[in-house]
């Protein structure tokens, strides 16, 4: 019988001398789309009327953190924010704008030193106590760590109305991002609670390529769109994986009927509908490097959420490229950057940037100075779009904690 050891599960990206990853194209792609999407649910919920549940607090669960950081050529800064820290953030303009909302987060590494990398870090994050979320790193496992947040969760019902008629519709949103190095980390089963969780919102980053990459006759006869041949093919410990993954045998039916044209698009999706328990059930690919395949797995409950998630998706698909309408993290801390040098001291609107003919919206200014803002360059007042340009850069101990 096969073994595991046949199975070449996706490699962790390689690490630079300093320990930190340098990204790749679809990293920076999960990037962009977890800097926009842990913004837009927090204001979702903390928006949300009419609705069953709580809106006072909620929950970020960030299931493989990492250290909260990764090296990049294109960054003036060399690094940009992980996904913990970005959630982070997230939580801090949520509260700055939402005063009397409570946000949790919750972060989780099995590699001690990574975790106490991205505690250092959070530790040193600016901002008031009163704007900071209520955070706490595991230094553990996924499989052990996912029972002790969900107890705190089930803890969290200390609020003034937690009692009443309504006690028992009480309970809080939370989203999850599912982001291991491969499927090897997330069996079926760890992941199956999250679907009995009311109000959970789940996004698996699934390293489909490292699943499929079968040697021998299963892998020719997947690469040539032959699903018969690949049953009939695949080692014991590959079809093994495949049944942990997907909780049971049923990729075998999964994969008889996927559209040949796009395998692993089908599997992809067919992965999602594992969990049926998610009214809204989307798959999008993030573009390839090297041979690595990877989808986000989008789980949600509400029509809302799919959508707007699905809007950065798309939007994010294209950044860097000549189709793209936003742009990307670097290119608005270059700008950032640029407009500092010019403007620093000085008191600049959104308008008069525009007046300057950068080559960019008005929308896409805004978002320049936000950059510019979490870089340390000035202050945003979003609402009469007004950015004061620092004379002196403050850099943000988060990304270079080693100053402060
Ligand atoms: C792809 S990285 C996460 C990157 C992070 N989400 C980001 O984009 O900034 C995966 C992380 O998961 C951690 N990890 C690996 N196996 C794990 C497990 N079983 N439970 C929790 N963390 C794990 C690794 O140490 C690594 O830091």
């Amino acid at each position: 019988m096969g073994g595991f050891n046949q199975f070449e599960l996706g490699d962790p990206p390689a690490a630079t001398p300093a320990g930190l990853l340098e990204t790749h194209v679809q990293t920076q792609q999960k990037l962009e789309v977890m800097l926009r999407y842990w913004e837009v649910w927090c204001l979702i919920i903390a928006q949300a009327t009419g609705h069953a549940f709580c809106v006072k607090c909620m929950w970020l669960v960030d299931g493989f953190a990492g250290a909260g950081l990764h090296a990049t050529n294109g960054h003036p800064d060399g690094a940009v924010a992980g996904t913990p820290v970005q959630a982070f953030r997230a939580a801090v303009n949520t509260r700055r704008r939402y005063g009397s909302v409570d946000v949790h987060l919750r972060a989780v590494d099995v590699d001690k030193s990574i975790a106490q990398e991205l505690e250092r870090r959070l530790m040193k994050a600016p901002g008031t106590a009163d704007e900071k979320p209520q955070w706490r790193v595991y230094r553990d496992s996924f499989h052990r760590a996912y029972p002790k947040i969900l107890e705190e969760m089930r803890a969290d019902i200390g609020h003034s109305h937690s009692s009443g008629p309504t006690y028992r519709l009480h309970n809080h949103r939370s989203l999850w991002l599912i982001d291991p190095f491969g499927v090897k980390d997330i069996p079926h089963a760890d992941l199956e609670p999250l679907q009995n969780l009311p109000g959970a919102e789940v996004i698996i980053n699934l390293d489909l390529g490292g699943l499929l990459r079968i040697k021998g006759a299963a892998g020719k006869a997947l690469a040539d769109g032959d699903p018969d041949a690949f049953q009939a093919n695949i080692k014991a410990g590959n079809a093994k994986r495949l049944d942990l993954t997907w909780g049971a045998y049923y990729w075998r039916d999964d994969l008889a009927k996927a559209d040949r044209s796009d395998i692993l698009r089908s599997l992809a999706q067919s992965y999602a509908d594992t969990f049926p328990r998610f009214e809204f059930r989307s798959v999008y690919p993030l573009r390839g490097s090297r041979s690595q395949k990877r989808y986000l797995v989008h789980l949600a409950h509400v029509e809302v959420a799919m959508m707007r998630f699905k809007g950065i998706c798309d939007g994010c698909f294209l950044i860097d490229t000549l189709f793209a309408r936003d742009l990307s993290q670097n290119q608005r801390a270059v700008r950032a950057v640029q407009l500092w040098e010019r403007f620093k001291g000085t008191t600049t609107t959104v308008p008069e940037l525009y007046e300057l003919g950068m080559g960019a919206s008005r929308t896409q200014i805004a978002g320049i100075c936000r950059s510019a803002q979490a870089g340390g360059y000035g202050d945003f007042d979003g609402q009469r779009s007004t950015m004061t340009w620092r004379r002196e850069r403050e850099p943000d101990p988060v990304m270079f904690p080693d100053l402060g």
